[in-house]
């Protein structure tokens, strides 16, 4: 799908720095690194991003975000009445390191003071999406904020949970959700890169003229804050250096140290990399042709029961014969390369357990789960049918940013379904 919107806005963001920018289609149409950002004024400089901080009255209503939170809450710490206020900073790997993720999840602030989550994070991203509108109003006139279609930056890591959330906290913020795509950051970044003019990007200590020539394998080394960075990097031939510490030369010379036969490229300005990347994403994310699945994803099913196999506990018998429970039936495996809008459908009568408990969707980090039971295994979601033995399709669609499923009834009544990541 490409965008039909006036202007593709994105925000990014990010551990330690977030910001906006946006293109118009008239303009990416001519031009598609005529991209806008922009400029944060604080702590005497000038800045393309502005800090991940948010500060909040003791009220708990919105104040302010980057610097002029920083500014405020320095202020008032200076006069020592700081304490009531909900002052966060760099709250954005939480959603990752949460293994329950629930609209009720709870951030601690710098006082331990707790907040909620979804209020943090949506009104961190409707600062950003006021501050953009506002932008373009000035250059745009009779501008409607209809006419933007969003892009949100992720973490390519994050779960289907952490992702749920994002879009959750955009519409609390005012983002419909059919005028929004999540972007990967690596790929955001890899699609700026692609698209810089060969003297921008600088591959050791020359410019390249080949950097991106079909076939070429490369990886995306996002150095924003700097962390454990793991990967095969092995069969590749080119390391892609973005994120705000990829500015640094002394930081570029020791990646070009610790891989001496690799290609380095480094774009001109790698910090903006994954933003500028996530706008020309939201004009144009047809780009990407498929992507690699990190989990098998898949639904329960009960069978016939295999004697000396199947655990005795998962046994039960229904329509005069033995079953077994649990198992766990695949749609895509972990690792497989799966085509952007890949649909894989599978038919289903529905049995006395989905009418009473569900019918559920299962994610697993192994790439051949026996039972949706098995470690490995988490529960994506739950289709409910009405009656049993009625005759349903269960659809999902994979190789886009986040995963999505339908239910196709025996009516033909079609139903997009909720994740249960944010039910609880
Ligand atoms: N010229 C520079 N030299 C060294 N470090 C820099 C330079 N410019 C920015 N940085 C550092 O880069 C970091 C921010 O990078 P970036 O904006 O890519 O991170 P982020 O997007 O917030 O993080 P992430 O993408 O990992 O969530 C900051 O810690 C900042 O200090
Ligand atoms: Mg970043």
């Amino acid at each position: 799908m490409t965008s039909t919107k006036l202007v593709v806005g994105a925000i990014d963001f990010g551990t330690t720095y977030s910001g906006y920018a946006f293109s118009f289609a008239h303009d990416y149409e001519k031009d598609p690194m005529k991209i806008q950002a922009n400029h944060w004024i604080g702590g005497g400089h000038m800045s393309l991003k502005a800090p991940t901080t948010i500060l909040f009255t003791p009220e708990k209503v919105f104040h302010s975000f980057g610097y002029q939170a920083e500014d405020k809450y320095a202020d008032l710490a200076e006069e020592d009445i700081h304490k009531d206020w909900y002052y966060f900073r760099r709250f954005k790997m939480i959603l990752h390191q949460k293994k329950t993720l629930s609209r009720k999840t709870l951030l601690y602030d710098e006082n331990k003071k707790a907040l909620s989550a979804l209020h943090v994070f949506s009104s961190a991203i409707k600062f950003l999406k006021d501050h953009l509108c506002n932008e373009i109003s000035k250059k745009m006139t009779e501008f409607e904020e209809r006419d933007i279609f969003w892009v949100l930056t992720v973490p390519a890591i994050w779960t289907d949970a952490a992702k749920k959330f994002m879009r959750e906290a955009a519409l609390e913020a005012g983002i419909q959700s059919d005028c929004l795509s999540l972007a990967l950051e690596p790929e955001a970044a890899s699609m700026f890169c692609k698209l810089l003019p060969v003297d921008c990007l600088k591959h050791n200590n020359s410019t390249s003229t080949e950097a991106f020539k079909p076939g070429t394998s490369y990886i995306v080394l996002d150095l924003g804050v700097l962390r454990k960075q793991e990967g095969i990097v092995r069969e590749i031939d080119t390391l892609l250096l973005v994120g705000g510490f990829s500015e640094s030369e002394i930081v570029q010379e020791s990646v070009r140290e610790a891989f001496p036969n690799k290609r380095i490229i480094v774009p001109s300005e790698p910090g903006l990399a994954v933003l500028k990347g996530a706008v020309l994403f939201g004009h144009n994310p047809s780009v990407m042709k498929s992507r690699i699945s990190k989990y098998t994803y898949g639904v329960e099913s009960i069978s016939r029961f295999v004697n000396g196999s199947d655990p005795e506990i998962y046994k039960v018998f229904e329509n005069d014969c033995y079953k077994c429970r649990y198992k766990f039936c695949p749609f895509v495996r972990a690792g497989e390369m799966v085509p952007v809008g890949t649909v894989v459908q599978k038919h289903f009568i529905s049995d006395t357990f989905d009418v009473a408990e569900g019918f559920g969707i299962y994610g697993s980090t192994e790439k051949c789960p026996k039972y949706v039971v098995d470690e490995s295994c988490f529960r994506v979601g739950t289709v409910y049918f009405d009656k049993p033995l009625q005759h349903n399709t269960v659809e999902m669609r994979f190789g886009e940013t986040e995963i999505c499923l339908q239910c196709i009834f025996e009516s033909g009544d079609k139903k997009t379904l909720d994740f249960d990541f944010l039910c609880t």
